[in-house]
């Protein structure tokens, strides 16, 4: 299959993709497991635009625009549990709500209370992921349905308990679509990654596709030594990763006792590009072998794999007229084709 250099430099393409993929389709934003208690809340910016996502103490989960309605200055930062939250600048409060509860010299504004609440937007947790609609008028049903093809899939992964065990943010000089299709493929394995992911993971994949997303899987090396017994002797499991894609570009990884969220999103430019990842762990006891796995992953992604996606936009901006996805490359393949029919559609 090729891919046209258009598709990664054009500004027309671009402004499609942002508006259809990213404003008007609902966003997965993180783990279920970050806002688990009552009074729990996480922030996250999605697109440039601020986003806080509570629950409150009658345990209903909000998604608001995490903007002042005073000047607009954000008023909730990083996760923990907070019934309050009160903006830096000039001490508006609000609540889990999103209701202004006070403000210094109120007699001084006009506009009443009721007129100054956080924007609320669409935000459901299905499969343990919180997905939200950075649009306010988007009807909840859509954000509600995002998952569905794929929710079944993600029930056993245990989403709803991971707790937050790193962020990071990358700002990265190439198209969204190159650095998605970074964690479509293990054809890369045993050349880029030779000295991180493939001392652990064997290059055969096995993928299934859902509806509008898609998943693979890899397994740890040695599990290719099953192919020497009889069937009837293969255990029900093997250790490995397991790497599903969400429309229209998050990327979630889950390994037996951790899960990673890679947020893939469009830069201002068409040769631009952010992603943020959040890393979740889930048992206590485990945290230093998380942590490691973190350590690893963050290695192989910032050091290898970023690097490769900058190379291949330069190439393409360079003159390259097109692109190259191999039969051994089935997931970049249906990626490609799908971010193509959704825009036609
Ligand atoms: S911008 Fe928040 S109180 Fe002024
Ligand atoms: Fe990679």
């Amino acid at each position: 299959m090729a891919e046209e250099t258009a598709d990664f430099l054009s500004a027309e393409r671009a402004a499609r993709e942002r508006q259809q993929f990213f404003l008007d389709t609902p966003q997965v934003i993180g783990f279920a497991g970050q806002v688990a208690t009552p009074g729990s809340f996480m922030t996250v910016t999605v697109m440039n635009i601020p986003v806080v996502v509570t629950r409150d103490e009658k345990n209903v989960l909000r998604a608001m625009i995490n903007a002042c309605g005073h000047r607009g200055a954000r008023v909730a930062f990083g996760e923990g549990v907070g019934r309050r939250f009160t903006c830096r600048s000039h001490g508006w409060t609000y609540n889990a709500r999103g209701e202004l509860l006070a403000r210094p010299k109120a007699d001084c504004f006009d506009a009443p209370d009721e007129r100054l609440q956080l924007t609320q937007l669409p935000v459901s947790d299905r499969g343990g992921l919180l997905v939200v609609g950075l649009d306010p008028a988007m009807p909840q049903q859509r954000v509600d349905e995002h998952l569905a093809e794929i929710e079944d899939e993600l029930v056993g992964c245990g989403l709803e308990s991971m707790r937050t065990l790193e962020t990071r943010r990358f700002e990265v000089r190439a198209n969204w679509k190159l650095v998605a299709a970074l964690s479509y493929e293990s054809y890369h394995f045993a050349t880029l990654h030779r000295d991180t992911v493939a001392q652990w993971f064997a290059p055969n994949a096995v993928h299934d596709f859902f509806g509008k997303h898609s998943r693979w899987a890899f397994a740890l090396l040695g599990t290719e030594q099953l192919a020497q017994k009889d069937r009837a002797e293969w255990p029900d499991t093997v250790p490995g990763a397991v790497s599903h894609a969400l429309f229209p570009g998050t990327i979630l990884i889950t390994t037996p006792t951790d899960a990673q969220i890679l947020r893939g999103e469009p830069g201002p430019t068409p040769d631009t590009s952010v992603v943020q990842m959040i890393g979740g762990y889930r048992d206590e006891a485990q945290l230093e072998q998380s942590r490691a796995g973190w350590a690893l992953g963050i290695k192989a992604f910032e050091g290898e794999d970023l690097p490769a996606a900058e190379e291949s936009q330069r190439g393409l901006a360079g003159g390259r007229d097109r692109l190259l996805i191999g039969r051994n490359e089935p997931v970049v393949q249906f990626w490609h084709q799908q971010w193509r029919n959704a825009l036609k559609d």
